[in-house]
């Protein structure tokens, strides 16, 4: 794999409640409980899709099977995969969408549904240049332009993995005819990409490498759930 690779699921009604159960018992106890907690079942609806994205694609990339597999996270919470540096992978989700990242290198991605927001949140955390930057488009346009930003920043700091521990204001992400490019921020370079996969989302990738797909991989979730089940059912999954 020499350029990350982009996949994008939509939910729609996979994972359902008949099949949550089927599909935690193949997932470790921490998981399990976490995904438990939620109250809300679209947000257990979307990091369980997530985990089995990113378990369907270590499994079909390394050939671990799903028991082996161990995460862990840095200091600020980014999930890694254990025993396997050339394994880098970042997930978000937002709404109906869940998408995930993998490459060689440091690689960050953000999905966010496009919703009215009070554009003075952008004074606030984006930086002056941005600022400006946003303001300078048509009042109708801004809305979209935010989505556009903010989801190339939270890429960055995901693919950094300090999350936001980097003051959103210290760096710059600059959006112009010949692509996007970002000022200030640490000594390493990074490079953006962004992909329409819905008219009500903003979608953002940042990668260490200046490599990217022409579009994401899209995936079907009820096929990435029976997929995942099959191949748990030919191991002896968790239980
Ligand atoms: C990680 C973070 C940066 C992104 O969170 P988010 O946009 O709410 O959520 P996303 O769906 O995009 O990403 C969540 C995933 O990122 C990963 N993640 C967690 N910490 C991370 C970190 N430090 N670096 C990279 N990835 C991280 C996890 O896999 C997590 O998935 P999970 O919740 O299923 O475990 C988070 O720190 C956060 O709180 N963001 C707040 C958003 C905000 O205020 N933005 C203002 C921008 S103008």
């Amino acid at each position: 794999m020499e350029m990350p690779a982009v996949y994008a699921a939509r939910i729609g009604s996979q994972p359902d409640r008949s099949s949550i159960d089927r599909l935690l018992a193949y997932l470790p106890p921490d998981k399990q409980a976490r995904i438990g907690r939620f109250r809300n079942f679209a947000d257990a609806q979307r990091t369980l899709l997530a985990e089995i994205v990113v378990r369907n694609a270590i499994v079909g990339t390394t050939g671990t099977d799903n028991r082996s597999i161990r995460f862990d996270t840095n200091c600020y919470g980014k999930p890694y995969l254990k025993n396997s540096e050339y394994f880098n992978f970042n997930i978000s989700h937002s709404g109906e969408w869940v998408v995930f990242v993998f490459g060689h290198c440091a690689v960050g991605i953000d999905v966010e549904q496009i919703g009215p927001i009070d554009i003075s949140l952008a004074e606030r955390y984006f930086s002056p240049l941005e600022y400006s930057s946003l303001m300078s488009h048509d009042p109708s346009d801004r809305i979209a332009c935010f989505y556009d930003l903010w989801t190339l920043k939270e890429s960055y700091v995901k693919a950094v993995g300090k999350g936001l521990s980097i003051p959103l204001d210290a760096f710059a992400i600059l959006i112009g005819r010949d692509g996007i490019r970002m000022e200030g921020g640490g000594p390493e370079r990074y490079f953006f990409r962004q992909y329409g996969i819905d008219a009500g989302y903003r979608l953002s990738v940042c990668s260490a490498k200046d490599e990217f797909p022409a579009c994401p991989v899209l995936l079907n979730a009820e096929d990435e759930c029976v997929s995942f089940i099959r191949h748990c059912q030919e191991g002896t999954g968790y239980g």
